[in-house]
């Protein structure tokens, strides 16, 4: 299968100008290669830097040292030196991610929220409400809810709603952030059927599962922080 991400000597430190400059390394010298295809899992105990490597990846935090190469159509982009426009086209395209919480807002209703990533890649407005629909359904988020602002749902409704989001267009890499973390058995059994379906279809996929059933159910290598980062 054909190389999707590679990182070279990435290093990252949080330094909190509030508090003294208190320094607080999170890695400084990972290196990771990804094909299509893999599902790799991302492991290590609570504060070591799990969902950091995923927002570093993102673009979403930068770092200090190394490199983030990700293919984004026929090139190579290093993702640690981008520029925010690239970054955006990248995130549009090539790398979905779904956070570990949903960020709800006001008035903006479930099924735009699930939609909105098809619209941004120029998918028709009613295709997109219909496949935003099919996935809500999949993840039984009832009807009613549909045109209501998640702001009011419970904890396990808005996560459904966070990965129907990510589902809804497909990327070469999809980033999960504990995407099973709040579900019942029969919504979690359905997000794993979702993952495993995307990484059959040649998504590359990175998560972070606190449990390791689901773990062992859908990824197919493990990365752990403490044995393979330094
Ligand atoms: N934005 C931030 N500012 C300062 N420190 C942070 C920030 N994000 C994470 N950290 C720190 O980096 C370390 C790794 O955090 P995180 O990546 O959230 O770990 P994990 O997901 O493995 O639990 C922790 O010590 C955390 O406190
Ligand atoms: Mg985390």
């Amino acid at each position: 299968m054909s190389a999707v991400l590679r990182i070279k000597g990435l290093a990252k430190q949080f330094r909190l100008h509030l508090q003294g400059g208190v320094r607080i390394p999170v890695f400084d010298d990972l290196h990771l290669d990804l094909d299509a295809g893999e599902a790799l899992a991302v492991t290590g105990p609570s504060g070591k830097g799990k969902s950091s490597l995923l927002k570093l990846i993102y673009g979403t935090y930068k770092s200090g040292q190394g490199q983030i190469l990700v293919r984004h159509d026929d090139d190579w982009i290093d993702l640690a030196e981008a520029e925010p426009r690239q970054v955006l086209d990248v995130r549009r395209r090539t790398i979905g991610y779904v956070t570990q919480f949903l960020r709800v807002i006001p008035r903006v209703p479930a099924l735009d929220i699930v939609a909105e990533p098809l619209l941004e890649r120029g998918v028709p407005a009613e295709e997109a409400r219909a496949r935003a629909a099919r996935l809500l359904g999949r993840l039984n988020i009832p009807e009613r809810l549909w045109s209501l602002s998640p702001m009011t749902f419970s904890g396990g409704e808005q996560q459904r709603v966070n990965i129907a989001r990510g589902f809804a267009a497909s990327y070469p890499i999809l980033l999960l952030d504990e995407p099973t973390a709040s579900l019942d058995q029969e919504n979690k059994a359905r997000v794993l059927a979702m993952i495993d379906e995307a990484r059959a279809q040649g998504s590359a996929i990175i998560g972070i599962f606190h449990d390791a059933a689901d773990r062992r159910a859908v990824c197919t290598r493990d990365f752990d922080l403490d044995r393979d980062a330094a």
